[in-house]
């Protein structure tokens, strides 16, 4: 595996974490204690700032697990915004759901459960930002049935996508890899989206749909 991130580097961004809201300290104890792997505070952040910087109104998560980036999806919205969480295990929606009514955040919050492709694929009209983070052999597809989704200007954002590093080393083959890699060649051959690899924790790809004011260059 190749190191994404020198822990040196990963201790001292750390040390610049601000103090957790009591809600994020637990989801982040559970986590660790389940092994859980949520995206973690700075990615989570960034996540936030991309929701009130484009003016999200409606997102859409395939692959929520507890409840972690929709906390930080959902305070970053407008009053009158929704996230829609998509997750498989139903402890898991029981453990989202509470996290999000103790927030104070459940009107933002529309939960399904079942395969979040299944999910989007009900959806009707634009989204302002899809969120991926489900099985990683699944991310070519889930890619394929984000873009027809996207509203002009909209975000695709996406986990994992440097994947422990092994993108970038030829002898991984395994399914999980290839679908990382997939996802991330069918980006850059899509002239409809802008898009950067964020080289933070797992990689975040940041793609934007163009639109007719910022539209090709
Ligand atoms: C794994 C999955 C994730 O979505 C993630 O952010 C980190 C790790 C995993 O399955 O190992
Ligand atoms: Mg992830």
């Amino acid at each position: 595996m190749i190191p994404i991130t020198d822990p040196r580097i990963e201790h001292y961004l750390q040390d610049l974490r601000p103090a957790p809201h009591p809600i994020q300290a637990e989801m982040e104890q559970l986590a660790a204690e389940q092994g859980f792997p949520i995206i973690g505070p700075e990615v989570a952040t960034l996540l936030a700032i991309l929701v009130a910087t484009s003016d999200a109104r409606t997102v859409f998560e395939l692959g929520s697990g507890f409840g972690y980036s929709a906390w930080w999806i959902a305070r970053a919205l407008p009053q009158d915004g929704v996230v829609h969480c998509t997750e498989l295990d139903e402890g898991n929606i029981a453990r989202g759901r509470d996290f999000l009514e103790r927030a104070g955040l459940t009107e933002r919050v529309k939960w399904h459960h079942g395969s979040a492709l299944a999910a989007l694929a009900q959806h009707q009209g634009h989204l302002d930002m899809i969120l991926c983070d489900i099985d990683k052999e699944d991310y070519p597809a889930a890619l394929s049935a984000a873009l027809p989704r996207l509203a002009p200007g909209g975000l695709f954002v996406c986990d994992n996508t440097l994947w422990y590093g092994r993108v970038a080393d030829p002898a991984e083959q395994d399914a999980a890899t290839r679908g990382v890699r997939q996802l991330n060649q069918m980006i850059k051959d899509e002239p409809t989206l802008e898009s950067v690899l964020v080289p933070l924790r797992d990689g975040l790809t940041v793609a934007r749909r163009r639109d007719a004011r910022h539209g090709a260059r």
